[in-house]
């Protein structure tokens, strides 16, 4: 760590969470917290929870959470150490120097001056739009039917025909040519020297979610090739991890985002009112960009050019959306290729009234199924409802199978009993087993128990640690039975060893502060979940003491489990008895 640990704690603790989370976000205050609209997704009533007593929040609806320094490190997309700097600053502390380690001091302020160096390049493509050598340009992005807002709000600019211009500007500035060379806009070559890489083109500045420039994408005015010359990924850039026009549609306060394929879909969208719409970087859609949506929304449209790329584009990105756990629905353009020509040929009511009979996309991929097969042919049509009762499997729950059989028997005009009948012989062929239980029906047979034990043993373990937090006279009881070491996963491991750690050396737990030892973002979510589940809301003390009796129980139940699949000895097999005979006994009284 850069800092340490008092200091990190000082600046922790002199900027009260409360009063920080107020600046971005409305809270109220509601019984012991405060609630509001979670500001890392999207969302209508309020699940985001502040706490003044543990100095945390926690979102009921996402699970992001944490300190202080987590909220700025989320809100402001700042590391670390970027957050700690911000937060001295703002209760006037200053910060030791001596404590600075040189290589990641080194590697904060580059960081810095790359993000600088994209600022000053926007600015200046931004400048010579608005001059005469940039007419071309501007002309070519107004031709295009762009507003001089829209131009503005995008940041929209022009590089100049002078294969230089940019590298001898951003010297001007002073920068040096090593970090120019990190930042993609300037190429060294041996016998040309250095040149831009972006001339001649109008210029789309991509930002991160806060509104920072981390990159460009230049294309050509006319009918040039590459279309797209796009920045390399960088330090600072990382395509699978941002989105074009993310920054504004994630507080478009929609319920869903419109995914396009083109920045100037993007663009044409917006300037329609279509706030929420978004597209990848000029590369294919992956899992981590399904996951940042997942943040902020639950669904997703998807708006992709109508043509076979545009279609196999959809069918990609269909299954990695999906297993991020969001809805998707398709928007079907025709006549036109994409949005930009839809709404510049319709209008804005035109492609509202599409997003309204977006096709569900399941549907969407048997249409597409169904183009390879000949449906007038016998066996053709043999084969089709064949594909498409396998594809049925994907479904594990009995009630949305039989809903998605149902439409597709009602489009093709056949039997509903025929293809479920179809659908439950591909689904026996595969080895899945039929259950009663509806929810588990054509989950794989040996996997179905797991996953629910062990998301049941997290939720007490969770539990007990809330509990702990909110009524630390609970310690010495709890602390008979259970350690630090009956938390199997490693990071609740480590949160509880701290906490226990610090009840035993202070007689007081302050969850906040414990944050401060787990620097990764997702890490601190968790963390935060551990301190902030909802507890048994009960004013029967019965009540009560049973349920952490229970929770106590199958806490030490597990871990002995777990000693017990692993033990290699006698010694250890024995104390596994002895222990497992002790919980018999075990009880704590409230
Ligand atoms: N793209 C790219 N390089 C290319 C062509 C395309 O990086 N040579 C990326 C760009 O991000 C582009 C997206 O793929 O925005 C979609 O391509 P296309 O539909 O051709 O671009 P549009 O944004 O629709 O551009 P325009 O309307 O100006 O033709
Ligand atoms: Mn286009």
């Amino acid at each position: 760590m850069f800092y340490s640990d008092d200091i990190i704690e000082e600046i922790r603790s002199r900027n009260d969470i409360v009063d920080v989370i107020s600046g971005y976000v409305k809270l109220q205050k509601k019984g012991s917290s405060y609630f509001g609209l979670c500001p890392f997704h999207n969302e209508k009533s309020p699940s985001f929870s502040v706490s003044q007593t543990k100095q945390m929040y926690y979102c009921f609806g996402c699970g992001a959470g944490g300190n202080v320094i987590t909220f700025i490190m989320e809100y402001e997309n700042y590391s670390f150490q970027e957050a700690i700097k911000y937060l001295a600053d703002r209760c006037g502390m200053s910060l030791p120097k001596a404590d600075e380690n040189e290589v990641s001091k080194k590697q904060q302020s580059e960081r810095k001056i790359l993000l600088d160096i994209q600022k000053t390049a926007a600015k200046y493509y931004y400048y010579l739009l608005g001059q005469p050598q940039g007419k071309q340009g501007l002309n070519y992005l107004t031709g295009r039917g762009l507003s001089k807002e829209t131009i503005t709000r995008f940041g929209l600019g022009y590089s100049s025909k002078f294969g230089n211009d940019l590298y001898k500007y951003l010297k001007s500035k002073g920068y040096s040519d090593a970090l120019l060379k990190e930042s993609g806009l300037i190429t060294f070559d041996e016998r040309k020297g250095a040149y831009d890489k972006f001339w001649n083109r109008v210029m789309y500045p991509i930002m991160d979610v806060n509104n920072r420039v981390i990159g460009f994408g230049g294309r050509v005015m006319g009918d040039g090739t590459p279309k797209y010359l796009n920045s390399p990924e960088t330090k600072i850039f990382d395509k699978s991890r941002n989105l074009y026009g993310l920054n504004f549609a994630r507080i478009s306060r929609k319920p869903y985002f419109i995914i396009c394929e083109g920045y100037m879909d993007v663009i044409s969208m917006h300037q329609a009112g279509f706030t929420n719409a978004i597209a990848s970087l000029g590369t294919a859609f992956t899992s981590p960009h399904a996951s940042l949506i997942k943040r902020y929304v639950d669904e997703v449209y998807l708006a992709y050019d109508s043509d076979g790329a545009g279609i196999k584009a959809a069918l990609r990105a269909i299954p990695i959306l999906k297993s991020a756990g969001l809805k998707i629905k398709i928007i079907h353009m025709d006549p036109y290729k994409d949005p930009d020509e839809f709404i510049k040929n319709l209008g804005r009511d035109a492609f509202e009234e599409r997003i309204g009979k977006a096709e569900n996309s399941f549907l969407f991929e048997i249409s597409v199924l169904e183009k390879s097969y000949d449906l007038n042919d016998p066996q053709g049509k043999t084969d089709f409802f064949n594909a498409a009762a396998k594809k049925m499997l994907e479904f594990n729950q009995e009630l949305e199978r039989n809903n998605y059989i149902e439409a597709i028997c009602r489009r093709y005009g056949i039997d509903f009993k025929d293809m479920q009948k179809l659908v439950n012989s591909y689904g026996a062929r595969i080895g899945y087993v039929e259950k009663s239980d509806p929810e588990r029906a054509f989950e794989p047979a040996k996997s179905i128990k797991k996953p629910v034990k062990e998301e049941g043993i997290l939720t007490c373990q969770k539990l007990l640690l809330t509990w702990l937090v909110e009524d630390p006279s609970l310690f010495p009881k709890v602390e008979k039975y259970i350690s630090y070491e009956d938390f199997l996963d490693p990071v609740y491991q480590k949160a509880a060893k701290l906490l226990f750690d610090e009840y035993n050396r202070t007689g007081k737990v302050t969850p906040a502060r414990i944050m401060n030892q787990f620097e990764d973002k997702e890490e601190h979510n968790i963390v935060a979940s551990l301190f902030n589940t909802n507890l048994y809301d009960s004013t029967d003390k019965n009540a009560k003491e049973k349920a952490l009796n229970e929770a106590v129980i199958k806490i030490k139940k597990h871990s002995i489990d777990h000693i017990s699949k692993n033990a290699k000895d006698i010694q250890t097999l024995q104390a596994v008895v002895k222990a497992r005979a002790s919980l018999q006994t075990l009880h704590i009284s409230l």
